[in-house]
This record gives structure tokens, C-alpha cells and sequence, in this order.
């Protein structure tokens, strides 16, 4: 057992929003399982799931949210093969490595990611404020805690790729939003040079497929938003044209006139099913709609069944972009370092008790992707 800090996510009274509280004094299981690991956190991203992820079950609150971690191994379970003490880990989601999905290389789809991930089933008691149990093992990590219980499929091990302490932060959104955004692009979406692209919602995901459409030699990349003043960073990034969403319309005519008869491939990373349906509408014949925006449960999306099939297009849902993290966030790396993934372009860095200016500059535009420091 030992004493840590964290933000801590309480429900409020109805239910229908979190509160965010930094709170010390946290008591810390570390009688650790088979494959859990100790991690000494030094960052975490800020991801829009965060801040939406205040469904679950009530009675997992108060727990500990966060999952684009990143630190250094403290301890390590009997069965834990892939890291040792000290070692430097970025954090990803978790899965269970034991199902079909798993052990077809798609982890994302293990058929017990939302359980495990989202839903709030640390069903040990890990942590403690004042004798009450908080929540752990949001996404496997929770993350916002300095010290905290992973799965070990949550990690990353990236020892061998010798990243300096300093540098070690950026990486971090590696583990959700930026392996999101360009696993979509580069495996979901199968991006192929010259296809047309458009990516809608210019967050920290989009930006992300914005980079990896350029890899891939898209042309031209569109970025649609709300917010014009994303349009620079996302023409320095690698868009030829961005487009003020007015109307669905207006964004439908502006589409088809830079591409001809609409976009190849599609990237949606809005949240909600009114922003697919436009993709939809938008592609082209045989066009590839992607989308990653979290809608709530129990929102459809409504496909015209005549042109949808007539048109080919094809609508493919994609969580963590199909990513295996093990694999793809040192790809990712490599792509940093040939300097075709520049993610500090799009990140600046925060105190973790300035947590709640982190979550305002990013709900209204100011930053794309804040990283708290411990
Ligand atoms: N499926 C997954 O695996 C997965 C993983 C990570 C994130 N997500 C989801 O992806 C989405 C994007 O995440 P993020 O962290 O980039 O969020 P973000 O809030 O940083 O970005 C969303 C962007 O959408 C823009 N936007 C809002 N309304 C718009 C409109 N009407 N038209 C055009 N643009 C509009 C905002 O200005 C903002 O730039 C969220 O829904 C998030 O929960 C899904
Ligand atoms: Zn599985
Ligand atoms: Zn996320």
C-alpha cells in the first residue's frame, strides 16, 4: 500500500454531468496480480472521451479517468513478460488477449472492450480516499492517478527506442487520440495515394488522420469544422482546403465542388450520428466513410438504403482505428522521427492541478490536444 494524488470523477446528484476534483491522500493497492504493472505516471493527454465518458454505471463513481498515460515502471506482476522496473511505457487501451479477436490481431474489438475499458468493472478495491472506494482501470490505467494499476496490455514498452525523459510526454496521445485518428486513416479507411479525403472535427483525432492522409499521399485532404481559426495549423499539417461548416448543404456543395462528385475517403470524428449521415451523403461513388465520433447509446444512423447501395459506399465504424498498440504507436514514433507526424505542432502542457484550464482551452478550441504533467 502506498499514498498517491489524483483527479477523482464524482457524479453529480442527477447523474448527468461529472465533477472533476484533485484530490491527495489516495491509498494505492500494490499486492499487484499476475498481469498488472505499477506505474509512475509522468503525463497524460487530454481526450474528448474523458470528458464524455461520464456514462457508466453510478455506482463506479467516484473513480479515476484518464487513458493516454505515459511513465515509468515501478513494480510488476508474477506474469508480466513485456516490461521490467524503470522501464519508460506509453499507456493504450486494454484487452483481454484471450478471445478470437484478440489473438486475430484486432484487439479493439475484443468482445470485452467497453467492459472493460469504459464501463468501470475494477471490481478490486485498488484505490481508497478516506476508506471509500474510487474507481481504477479506466481504459486499463486510469491514468489521472500519479500512481497507478495497469493491465499489462494496456502497455507499451518503449525502452528500446530510446526516448530522452523530456520527450516522453508528447508520445502519451499516442496511446487513444492520435493512434484513433490515423489508424482510421491508415488501416480502417485503407487510404490510398491520390483518393480524395475529407476528415470532419479537427481535434486532436482529426488532426492525427489529417497527418496520416498525407502519408499516405491523399490529394486532396479536406478538414471541415466549426472553429476557422483550426484552418492554419490544419493547412500547415497537410490539408489543401478546409471548409466552415455552415449548413449541411453548404458543406455538401463545397465537397463536391474541390473533389467532383465528393470524397473518396471519409473521416468523421464529430460524435454524433447527423455527422455520419452528411459523410454519407458526401462520398463519392464507392467512397469509404469512417467513423469514430461517440454518439450515445441509443442514437441510429439513418442510411438511404437506394444510393447508399447503387453509390458502393461503404460505412465502417472503427474504435482505436483498428490499431494494435504494441504495434502501431512505434510506428507512429518512426513517423515522428521522418518528422511526417509532428504532434507537437498540436499539444501544449499543463500542471496536473491545472487540469480543469486544460479541459476549457479544449472544449472551446483554444488547444488541440493538452497534456497534464505529474
Ligand atoms: N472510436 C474511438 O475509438 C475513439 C477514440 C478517441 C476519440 N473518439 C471520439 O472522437 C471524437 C473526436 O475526439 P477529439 O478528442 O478529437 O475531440 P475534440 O473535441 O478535440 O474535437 C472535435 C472537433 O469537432 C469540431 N466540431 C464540433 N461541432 C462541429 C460541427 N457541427 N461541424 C464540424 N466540426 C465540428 C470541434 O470544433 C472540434 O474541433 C469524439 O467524439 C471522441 O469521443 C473515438
Ligand atoms: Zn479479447
Ligand atoms: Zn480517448
Amino acid at each position: 500500500m502506498s499514498t498517491t494524488s489524483a483527479i477523482i470523477a464524482y457524479n453529480s446528484a442527477d447523474g448527468k454531468n461529472i465533477n472533476w476534483k484533485y484530490k491527495s491522500g489516495i491509498k494505492v493497492r500494490e499486492d499487484l496480480k499476475d498481469h498488472e504493472v505499477l506505474v509512475d505516471m509522468h503525463s497524460v493527454g487530454l481526450c474528448h472521451s474523458d470528458i464524455f465518458m461520464g456514462v457508466g454505471d453510478p455506482d463506479t463513481f467516484p473513480r479515476i479517468l484518464g487513458h493516454e498515460g505515459t511513465g515509468y515502471v515501478a513494480k510488476v506482476g508474477s506474469k508480466v513478460t513485456s516490461v521490467e522496473v524503470g522501464d519508460p511505457v506509453i499507456l493504450s487501451f486494454t484487452y483481454c488477449d484471450e478471445c478470437s479477436q484478440c489473438k486475430a490481431g484486432y484487439p479493439g474489438y475484443c468482445y470485452d472492450f467497453i467492459q472493460k475499458n469504459l464501463l468501470g468493472t475494477d471490481t478490486d478495491v485498488t484505490y481508497t480516499l478516506d476508506g471509500e472506494k474510487v474507481g481504477g482501470k479506466f481504459f486499463g490505467q486510469s491514468s489521472f492517478a500519479k500512481r497507478a494499476v495497469v493491465n499489462d496490455t494496456s502497455v507499451v514498452n518503449v525502452k528500446s527506442l530510446n526516448i530522452k525523459k523530456e520527450d516522453l510526454a508528447k508520445f502519451g496521445p499516442l496511446g487513444c487520440g492520435f493512434q484513433t485518428g490515423a489508424g482510421s486513416i491508415y488501416y480502417s479507411g485503407d487510404a490510398k495515394a491520390g483518393e480524395s479525403c475529407v476528415v470532419y472535427g479537427l481535434g486532436g483525432v482529426g488532426f492525427a488522420g489529417i497527418m496520416a492522409a498525407k502519408i499516405a499521399g491523399c490529394n486532396p485532404i479536406i478538414g471541415v469544422d466549426t472553429n476557422e481559426r483550426k484552418f492554419e495549423l490544419a493547412k500547415k499539417l497537410g490539408c489543401t482546403h478546409t471548409i466552415k461548416a455552415g449548413t449541411d448543404e453548404e458543406v455538401h456543395d463545397q465537397i463536391v465542388e474541390i473533389t467532383g462528385h465528393g470524397a473518396d475517403l471519409s473521416f468523421e470524428c464529430i460524435g454524433g450520428s447527423r455527422f455520419v449521415q452528411n459523410a454519407i451523403n458526401n462520398a463519392n461513388n464507392r467512397g469509404k466513410i469512417v467513423y469514430v465520433g461517440v454518439a450515445s447509446f441509443t442514437e441510429t444512423i439513418e442510411v438511404p438504403s437506394l444510393a447508399f447501395m447503387t453509390g458502393g459506399k461503404k460505412l465502417i465504424g472503427s474504435t482505436e482505428g483498428d490499431a494494435h498498440p504494441q504495434k502501431f504507436i512505434p510506428k507512429m514514433i518512426e513517423w515522428h522521427s521522418k518528422g511526417q507526424f509532428p504532434v507537437e505542432d498540436l499539444q501544449k502542457f499543463y500542471k496536473i492541478e491545472d487540469f480543469q484550464k486544460a479541459v476549457d482551452d479544449m472544449k472551446n478550441g483554444n488547444v488541440i490536444k493538452p497534456i497534464l504533467m505529474y
